[in-house]
């Protein structure tokens, strides 16, 4: 019998990828989304890559008693990828209750639901903001844990203490929390990919806008950090080898007896990539040239970040493969199929 795996947010962007994964690896999975910042249709690309439509519950999890009945009517989910979770740094500086309310109530309630409902695992979406401005590049998950600069950026280290002390106080529960560097990209497939709402905040989905003309250039927030080109530098990491990670740290957590309890794992190339280079690769991987200039400096921006993934391709048997051509071919694919 194929095992059962509860997708929180798995409309969502890693979501809705992760679940592709997931099927594709023999899982079944529930997903449960309030369609918040996603639509049906994605559960119509899941299963045009798939073959297989997800069990999909329209609810809010921050709501104990949607979740009391979805575990009361899908019995038999052993594990969790909670992705449920509001994501915009700007926006989280602007209604911080929000942040908090849907970040955390969600992971409480359903860290709550899990021994009573027979759930062994949860892994935890997190984020290398915890890592603030590195005192050194490539970062490890030994590095100090700095001041969140956002109520965002925040949630995400309560949650990891969350966590930690609800193992600690003897939960019968396992979790592998993942710190994502920068996701970017799309399905191969173009049938499933981010959804754009409003004005882009990240840098690929504007740029992909910008080449497809949807806006009028790019801004280049800053050419004057002290990196080799003068813009800043991210860890880019495609969003099929992110959800890759999910299904191994999934496989981890319901198969090995003998692992800790809580582990933490970077998921990032290793590579550090500056504005400048991303857009580079996009021109070259597309053809398609990008009208952009370069602007002020961008307030709260890290200079430069990127992963040491040792533990995770060690430990987890899981390595980013994507070229970051390919990655900005899929991102434009799924652009232009948007534009449609
Ligand atoms: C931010 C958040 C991170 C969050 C991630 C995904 C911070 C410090 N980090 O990452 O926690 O997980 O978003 O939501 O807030 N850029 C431009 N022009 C643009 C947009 C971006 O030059 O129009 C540059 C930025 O200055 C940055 C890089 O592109 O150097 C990446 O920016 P972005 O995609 O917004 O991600 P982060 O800021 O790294």
């Amino acid at each position: 019998m194929k095992e059962k795996i509860l997708v929180t947010g798995g409309t969502g962007y890693i979501g809705s990828h992760t679940t592709v994964e997931l099927q594709n690896a023999g899982y079944e999975v529930v997903i449960i989304d309030n369609l918040s910042n996603s639509n049906r249709g994605v559960l119509d690309g899941i299963e045009a890559i798939t073959g297989q439509r997800p069990t999909f519950v329209e609810g809010d999890c921050t709501d104990l008693d949607t979740l009391s009945r979805l575990f009361a009517e899908n019995p038999g989910i052993k594990g969790i990828i909670n992705f449920a979770a509001s994501k915009a740094v700007g926006e989280s500086v602007q209604k911080p209750l929000l942040y908090y309310r849907n970040n955390l109530n969600t992971l409480t309630n359903l860290l709550e639901l899990m021994p009573s409902n027979g759930v062994k695992g949860i892994v935890f979406s997190s984020s290398c903001t915890v890592y603030g401005e590195p005192d050194r590049n490539p970062i490890d998950e030994t590095a100090p844990i700095k001041p969140a600069t956002s109520p965002y950026g925040n949630t995400k280290q309560i949650s990891e203490e969350i966590i930690q002390d609800y193992v600690r106080s003897g939960a019968p529960i396992k979790s592998i929390i993942l710190r994502y560097f920068n996701p970017i990209g799309a399905h191969p497939s173009a049938l499933i990919g981010e959804l754009p709402v409003g004005v882009p905040q990240n840098l690929v989905p504007y740029l992909t806008q910008t080449a497809a003309g949807i806006r009028k250039e790019l801004t280049v927030f800053g050419d004057d950090y002290d990196t080799p080109d003068g813009s800043c530098i991210r860890d880019y990491i495609d969003v099929v080898d992110l959800a890759r990670a999910h299904v191994t740290a999934m496989r981890r957590m319901l198969e090995n007896d003998d692992t800790d309890a809580v582990e933490i794992f970077n998921l990032g190339t290793g590579r550090g990539l500056s504005v400048l280079e991303l857009i580079a690769s996009f021109e070259r991987a597309t053809g398609v040239k990008v009208p952009y200039r370069i602007g002020d400096r961008r307030e709260g921006d890290i200079v430069k970040i990127w992963a040491d993934p040792r533990l995770a391709n060690e430990v987890l048997g899981w390595k980013a493969e994507a070229d970051i051509d390919d990655t900005m071919r899929h991102a434009w694919a799924w652009q232009c199929r948007l534009s449609e």
